[in-house]
């Protein structure tokens, strides 16, 4: 893309068809992780459109532009390891996987996109050989300061090329989170096809798009988020590749999320495994082949924007003060697709070191650590990470020592 900043998208990442359809405007955001510093209060960020398409061949959802990766990944504050319920989903993987592989102890696992290691950190637990690949210094630094050996790269085939004289072939590689945040995903299934083993196992996990329609979740709506995933592209891409997808599990991490095992096609090993036909009729019954289903969604979004801004300019109007959890890049989205400010928030509350002092982007809230809300007691608190809406509640109920009640904004607007 040259040295342009974005590039429209004019044909389908997965399947190359043309006929991409909007049917999502969320206007004009800036970058959902890119914190300000806390001088920045009167800076003039950049955005960029943020608007969805449907690809009316393949199914899947895409963004209508690109950012540059480099632009987008090369520093990143978020940090797997700060959520315990994504260290008990990362060891609870763990667990499962290492429990069908006894046979191979000392087998190698790539987590791709390894952000601090701690999904590695478990495999290595297990007695399992591994390596994190991961673009951003910040994080591949953190990992090896645990411990866990990381090349501090993008994916590629060059990078996968390299690996293989000192470390061998994989016996599993694993994606989580990463996918949709690939603009060319044959090249990365490609250098996948290069350093996994011919009996290895390639382990995926994105955010299934049921659910982002479904539960109304348009805040995991971002610029990073270049795909929004459904089993039947998936299938495609992997079929291209000469990989078949052996089993697909659903998970309730991050609002919903589907893990998707497969392997290389080989004699004997060229059929989907059975859960593959149940996702696909699944899909079609729930109508996630139509376009009419996704064009119902904005009417959905708007009504979470009116609600909220609503509710929360009423209790302000009582004088009470509201606060948020979590600066997480939906929280983002969600700030500035509904006009939110520090007018009505007064700060946000995240746990992760990078991301505090600093301001959020757009919205110009200012992050601070919990001991500052202890200080600066809330009424209310948004909660800009619902994914981690029970982890949050405990531990602000636990600290509080007054009761605080909590707004929920998806998939509707709730107050408890
Ligand atoms: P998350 O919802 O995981 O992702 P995204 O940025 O992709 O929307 O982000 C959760 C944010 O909430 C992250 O900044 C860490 C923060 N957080 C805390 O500060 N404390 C907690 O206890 C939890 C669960 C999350």
């Amino acid at each position: 893309m040259g040295n342009a900043i974005y590039k429209r998208i004019a044909k389908c990442r997965i399947c190359g068809n043309k006929n991409l359809v909007k049917y999502l405007n969320l206007g004009k955001t800036p970058l959902a992780n890119r914190l300000l510093g806390p001088q920045d209060t009167d800076k003039q960020e950049e955005k960029f459109p943020l608007e969805v398409m449907y690809c009316k061949n393949c199914s899947l959802s895409q963004l209508s532009i690109l950012v540059s990766p480099r632009v987008l990944f090369s520093y990143y504050p978020y940090r797997s390891s700060i959520s315990s319920a994504f260290r008990k989903h990362c060891a609870e993987m763990s667990n499962k996987i290492s429990g069908t592989l006894k046979t191979k102890p000392n087998g190698l696992i790539v987590d791709i996109a390894s952000n601090d290691g701690c999904l590695l950190q478990e495999f290595k637990k297990n007695n399992f050989r591994t390596l994190g690949i991961e673009p951003a210094k910040n994080l591949a630094k953190i990992a090896e300061e645990n411990g866990i050996d990381t090349v501090n790269s993008f994916w590629n085939g060059e990078t996968a090329e390299k690996i293989i004289p000192i470390h061998g072939k994989a016996q599993v590689i694993i994606a989580t989170n990463v996918l949709a945040h690939v603009d060319n995903l044959n090249k990365f299934m490609a250098a996948v096809g290069i350093l996994l083993r011919d009996d290895g196992l390639f382990i995926v996990e994105v955010p299934y798009l049921y659910d982002l329609i479904s539960k109304n979740e348009f805040d995991t709506i971002y610029h990073e988020h270049l795909s929004y995933f459904l089993v039947k592209p998936l299938q495609k891409l992997y079929n291209d590749h000469g990989f078949t997808i052996v089993n697909i599990e659903k998970y309730p991490i991050h609002g919903g999320t589907i893990r998707v095992y497969a392997s290389k096609k080989s004699p004997g090993r060229e059929n989907p495994g059975k859960s593959v036909s149940n996702f696909l009729n699944f899909e079609q019954n729930e109508g996630m082949y139509s376009l009419k289903t996704y064009n119902k969604l904005d009417d959905r979004v708007k009504k979470i924007k009116k609600d909220l801004l609503k509710a929360l300019k009423n209790l302000k109007g009582k004088g009470k003060k509201i606060a948020a959890y979590g600066a997480s890049a939906k929280g983002s989205t969600l700030l500035n697709y509904c006009g939110i400010d520090n007018g009505l928030i007064s700060f946000i509350v995240d746990d992760t070191p990078e991301k505090q002092n600093h301001l959020a982007p757009g919205s110009k809230i200012k992050i601070v650590d919990a001991s500052y809300m202890e200080k600066n007691k809330p009424d209310y608190l948004l909660l800009l990470a619902w994914n981690f809406a029970k982890e949050i509640m405990e531990k602000t109920s636990k600290i509080y020592g007054k009761p605080v009640r909590y707004i929920i904004p998806v998939p509707k607007v709730k107050i408890q």
